[in-house]
């Protein structure tokens, strides 16, 4: 049995996911305000489940663990309202990702999940670089990144197939000794 992460943001909390986060998941990865700009369609409830019973399997299956797929955790209810993802890659290096039920956008919370997860991944993880890769157009995940510090790097082209079409991708990154809790 894997440790079980639970992270204390400002507001937010960072949990590992449930299977009875099932429809808050739906709420998220079913919503193509959300799925846009992520790698993925938008998913029906089977496919959200699916979603969180390949995240718990992973977590039983692979040791030492190469992903940190967790819930973002409202403030109060613990309700998922979203999620982040480090998935551990090449030396002392992780890709971040997340997401925010767009019923919940605006109030700093992916800002406050994402300072969370970097100070766990730059801390206990011991990593040395951290990089998220965006959509050109994703103003709102890009302005994520640039509060917390982050450099562009470049372009990646026709990154990821989604929504029937190729995207680029902008790279961004964050080295351990840039952060300064942004
Ligand atoms: C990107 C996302 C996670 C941001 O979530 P959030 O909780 O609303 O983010 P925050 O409130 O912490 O910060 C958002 C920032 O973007 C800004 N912003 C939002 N929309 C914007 C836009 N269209 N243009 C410019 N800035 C924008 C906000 O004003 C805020 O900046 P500020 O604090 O300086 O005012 C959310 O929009 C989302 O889930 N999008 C879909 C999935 C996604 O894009 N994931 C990231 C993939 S790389």
């Amino acid at each position: 049995m894997s440790e079980n992460i639970r992270l204390q943001g400002e507001a937010i909390a960072i949990r590992e996911f449930s299977l009875d986060d099932t429809d808050d998941a739906l709420k998220i990865v079913g919503d193509d305000r959300v799925t846009r700009w992520l790698s993925y369609d938008s998913r029906d409830r089977e496919g959200a489940r699916a979603m969180l019973e390949g995240a718990l399997s992973r977590r039983q299956a692979v040791q030492p663990r190469n992903e940190y797929y967790l819930a973002v955790a409202a403030p109060a209810s613990d309700h998922m309202i979203g999620f982040c993802r480090i998935g551990l890659s090449g030396v002392r290096a992780g890709k971040l990702g997340y997401a925010i039920a767009a019923s919940e956008w605006g109030k700093g919370y992916a800002t406050d999940a994402a300072r969370t997860m970097i100070r766990f991944s730059f801390g206990e993880l011991g990593l040395h670089r951290i990089s998220a890769a965006i959509g050109p157009e994703n103003q709102a995940s890009i302005r994520v990144a640039e509060k917390l510090g982050f450099t562009r790097e470049g372009v990646l082209r026709d990154h990821v197939f989604t929504n029937g079409q190729w995207r680029d991708s902008v790279l961004y990154s964050l080295l351990e000794q840039e952060w300064t809790e942004g």
